[in-house]
């Protein structure tokens, strides 16, 4: 009984949803079963803490984003470019995992690019920093839950694939998660989506051809691989790097698939793009740093902010 009330709360809090906002309408009336059906604590409180900041988030702005962009290094400036209605720093929404990468800024930005209704994630929550899966992948199910049916994840990876060279770009056509807890462990939550979730099309099979229109359109050589994602915050040894090609991957990073796998979860679409910023470890015989990480991608910033800005407004 003493959770029934609880839960009242929540659904109390989520009254605050705007008429318009389908999908968050449907998520509270799924949130009333709640008081009906019995919950593991787990399962109510990570529930609770989503709703809640949703309740924080709709307090402060009433927009319908369609679209969900997580940016990765190169495109942190991506959202000074568009047309801002609204910016909320992350501090600000109670609850809320806060990053403490340094040049992360930490906040949703909620505008148009072109004509396209947004919410861009200016700085994402890493599994490395020392947060639950379930807390890295809140923002990604906040933004699900604010409306986004459709999501871009964009990262910078090292290439594992040694026809890759730094600078390149390389949409994702699938992950592997072998080396990271999957978000979803834990009870399900079913007010987001099933118990087993299919991930046979991670990565929309749609969007991917909306990405390679995208790039050809811009003149963009494009490649096309598989994620693997690590834990980091060490970059993947020679033998790592290894492992990872037997697995079939082309791209290593520390992000993104958990976020994927969050957002299929839901039923989002999804399509991610990575800057291969560098060779994966043992491929180039040079020792990896984060300033080379960063090097590259400021180097083609400008060529992934188009391609970006293309893919958003055709997706
Ligand atoms: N490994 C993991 N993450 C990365 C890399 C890498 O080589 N480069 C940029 N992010």
């Amino acid at each position: 009984m003493e959770f029934n009330n609880k839960i009242v709360i929540v659904t109390g809090g989520a009254q605050g949803i705007g008429k318009d906002h389908c999908r968050g309408i449907a998520f509270m009336k799924k949130s009333i079963n709640i008081m009906t059906t019995p919950k593991r604590k787990e399962e109510v409180i990570m529930y609770k803490k989503l709703m809640t900041c949703l309740e924080s988030v709709r307090k402060k702005i009433d927009f319908k984003p369609e679209v969900a962009l997580i940016l990765g290094s190169g495109l942190g400036d991506f959202a000074d470019g568009i047309q801002i209605e609204q910016t909320i720093d992350y501090t600000d929404i109670e609850g809320f995992p806060v990053s403490t990468v340094k040049g992360h800024k930490g906040r949703f930005v909620f505008g148009y690019v072109e004509k396209t209704p947004v919410v861009i994630m200016q700085g994402r929550v890493h599994y490395y920093e020392g947060y639950a899966m379930s807390d890295v992948v809140l923002p990604t199910r906040l933004m699900g839950m604010l409306g986004a049916k459709k999501i871009l994840l964009t990262n910078a990876a090292g290439g594992a694939n040694p026809s890759y060279k730094p600078g390149d770009f390389m949409m994702i056509t699938d992950h592997i998660t072998t080396g990271v807890p999957s978000p979803l462990i834990g009870p399900n939550m079913d007010e987001l989506g099933t118990r087993f979730p299919d991930m046979s099309e991670v990565y929309s099979r749609r969007l991917q051809d909306v990405i390679r229109k995208c790039a050809k359109e811009c003149d963009i050589k494009l490649q096309e691989g598989v994620y693997v994602q690590f834990t980091g915050p060490n970059y993947e040894t020679p033998a790592e790097v290894r492992l990872a090609q037997r697995w079939g991957g082309d791209a290593v990073g520390m992000s993104t698939a958990c976020e994927a796998m969050a957002a299929r979860h839901m039923g989002m679409e999804i399509c991610g793009i990575s800057c291969i910023t560098n060779m994966a470890a043992g491929i180039s015989q040079k020792e990896l740093n984060h300033k080379e990480v960063q090097e590259t991608a400021d180097r083609v910033a400008k060529s992934f902010k188009e391609l970006v800005t293309k893919v958003v407004v055709n997706m």
